[in-house]
């Protein structure tokens, strides 16, 4: 693709964009891996947590341009230290999306990158990040850039498990 992107950092302007962004993340989500998504947390939460990740001084959101347009962005944070994990700081990779239009050219991976990069200077040990299982190319990405699994959580839906009708037996 020959087209030229500015990557830069967010500013409240870019807000309804993000937020446009976001939506479309968690449609694609709710549709293809996880029906628990709540489809309105954009709208209802999104803006009052994406000022404050734009504001914060422990806060990352940076964005890809397009012609005018906010094509992708990435968005993190410092962590508060996890009391039962050692003494470091951590951050966290909490979402990232790119227009499909401009998947697959290297923009997410430069976004992740200078979310690491920004963490290294914040001096982050661990940086984590949270994906559906089933999102394997997102997943895949990740692991590219050298992320390893963790810990894993397994759950189980009571409303559609069969497990009380197997113990009554
Ligand atoms: C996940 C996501 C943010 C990655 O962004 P992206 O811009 O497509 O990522 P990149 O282009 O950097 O890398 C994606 C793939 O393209 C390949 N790629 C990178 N540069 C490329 C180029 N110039 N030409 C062709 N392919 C390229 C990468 O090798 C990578 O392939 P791999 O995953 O098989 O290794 C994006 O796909 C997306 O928005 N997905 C939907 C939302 C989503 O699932 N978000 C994650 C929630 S946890």
């Amino acid at each position: 693709m020959a087209e030229e992107f500015i990557i830069r950092k967010a500013n409240l302007g870019d807000l309804e964009e993000i937020l446009e962004l976001h939506f479309g993340l968690s449609k694609r989500i709710y549709k293809k891996f996880d029906k628990s998504v709540n489809l309105n947390w954009t709208y209802t939460h999104g803006k009052k947590y994406f000022t404050e990740q734009i504001k914060k001084a422990g806060g990352f959101v940076e964005v890809a341009e397009s012609q005018g347009k906010i094509i992708g962005y990435v968005c993190g944070s410092l962590l508060p230290r996890p009391l039962d994990r050692e003494k470091a700081v951590y951050a966290e990779l909490e979402s990232a999306m790119i227009d499909k239009k401009f998947r697959s050219a290297g923009i997410g991976s430069r976004l992740i990158k200078d979310f690491l990069k920004w963490s290294e200077d914040k001096n982050v040990k661990y940086v984590s990040i949270k994906a559906s299982a089933k999102n394997e190319s997102a997943l895949q990405l990740y692991r590219n850039l050298g992320f390893k699994n963790y810990e894993i959580i397994l759950e189980l839906n009571l409303k559609k498990s069969r497990i009380f009708r197997i113990f009554k037996k």
